[in-house]
């Protein structure tokens, strides 16, 4: 290539670059989140309303819906905005703070506050204990308590918000140095305990598990040669001395993403994410849920959405039950709560512009079938 032939390629080159950094910074401003606040972004918020609130009967009356991860309350206040007198909202968290946070900014819908609603109700729980919880939660216009079938909608945006991330002393970060905690409730065994009372097979287990990990072996010896540990920064050197800063393998070998999914799979255990979530899906959605009832999930790893997909389909997640046959090769097994509504969803590229996060969210939608 000549001088001139350089200088029309970096020319080129700039402007080309110029004009994809304009678009991106105007789908910025279009798709701005109007409920992102400084404690969290809510993904694809759009299509969650959606969900729960299409094909509404306007002859009917008073919704009754869950938020079962209020977080910051940006899902709950997007659907409260879309609600009318008479509808109900119950936002769950098992994070104090959380609930807290989003307590204060929904404050105007809090039933004190409104004489007609739409009525906002926190409520502190795991959203595994719901059946139980709302047996001993009043509902604000029957004053009666949530029983069995009586949800119109169920919304669950997984994991953990962007405040509990960036919160140096709750732990769930590798870029954040603080206690080597990440227990969502503020209770039980921390990621601390676990790395120094498990023996190295069943830490090896948990990596690979639950963090697809390929190096779990080593990193599991490592953790064990490193007790004992006690902060974030304790486990990030653990992991480090067993993996390089880059891979020639690419990408998911480097240290980067190694850290992020030795973190992923202890909070999962921390917080045994996966019973829980068996126990929502299978058990909790189904019981709540009337029958018409919309089953809202977001998902942001292949283990929850896995495990979605497979309670949307089969009711269950153990493969017996679900692979189990008639002489005639109809299955069999246990009826199915749900029907699935359309295909999973991802967010815009021009949402994960703006809120990278939104990148590895997955969108479920389920309806409940008649007992
Ligand atoms: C991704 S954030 C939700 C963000 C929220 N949709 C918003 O718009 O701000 C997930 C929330 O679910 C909560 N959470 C996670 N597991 C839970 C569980 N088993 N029971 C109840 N809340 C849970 C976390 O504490 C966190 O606040």
């Amino acid at each position: 290539m000549n001088l001139r032939q350089t200088v029309t390629a970096a020319f080129v080159a700039r402007a080309t670059r110029r004009i994809h950094n304009q678009v991106l910074s105007l789908a910025s401003t279009e798709n701005s989140n109007e409920f992102a606040t400084s404690y969290h972004a809510p993904v694809m918020w759009k299509e969650c309303v959606e969900a729960l609130l299409e094909g509404r009967d306007e002859r009917r009356r008073g919704l009754t819906l869950l938020d079962g991860t209020l977080g910051g309350g940006g899902h709950s206040e997007a659907i409260l905005q879309r609600l009318t007198a008479g509808d109900v909202l119950f936002g769950c968290d098992v994070d104090p703070q959380a609930l807290k946070t989003a307590t204060g900014r929904l404050e105007r819908y809090l039933p004190g506050n409104t004489s007609h609603g739409p009525f906002f109700v926190p409520v502190q729980s795991n959203f595994g204990s719901l059946v139980e919880t709302l047996a001993k939660t009043i509902h604000p216009i029957s004053n009666k308590p949530i029983v069995e079938s009586s949800l119109d909608g169920f919304l669950l945006d997984l994991g953990v918000s962007s405040h509990q991330i960036d919160c140096a002393e709750r732990g769930f970060s590798f870029q954040q140095q603080g206690p080597l905690d990440m227990r969502m409730s503020g209770v039980g065994m921390t990621a601390a305990d676990l790395c120094n009372e498990l023996d190295v097979f069943e830490l090896k287990r948990i990596l690979k598990e639950y963090g697809d990990e390929p190096r779990a072996a080593k990193i599991a010896d490592s953790i064990v040669r490193c007790r004992p540990l006690s902060t974030t920064s304790d486990l990030v050197e653990a992991v480090a001395a067993v993996t390089p800063e880059y891979a020639k393998k690419g990408r998911r070998m480097g240290r980067t993403a190694t850290l992020a999914r030795v973190f992923q799979s202890l909070r999962i255990v921390v917080n045994q994410e996966y019973q829980v979530l068996e126990n929502v899906l299978t058990r909790v959605a189904p019981t709540l849920l009337r029958s018409g009832g919309k089953l809202v999930v977001l998902s942001y790893h292949s283990m929850e959405d896995r495990a979605t997909k497979r309670a949307m389909r089969d009711g269950t997640l153990e493969r017996s039950q679900r692979d189990e046959r008639d002489m005639y090769g109809n299955t069999i097994g246990p009826p199915r709560p749900f029907r699935t509504l359309g295909k999973k969803r991802k967010a815009s590229l021009e949402e994960v512009d703006v809120n990278p996060r939104a990148r590895s969210a997955t969108l479920r939608v389920a309806e409940k079938l008649e007992n």
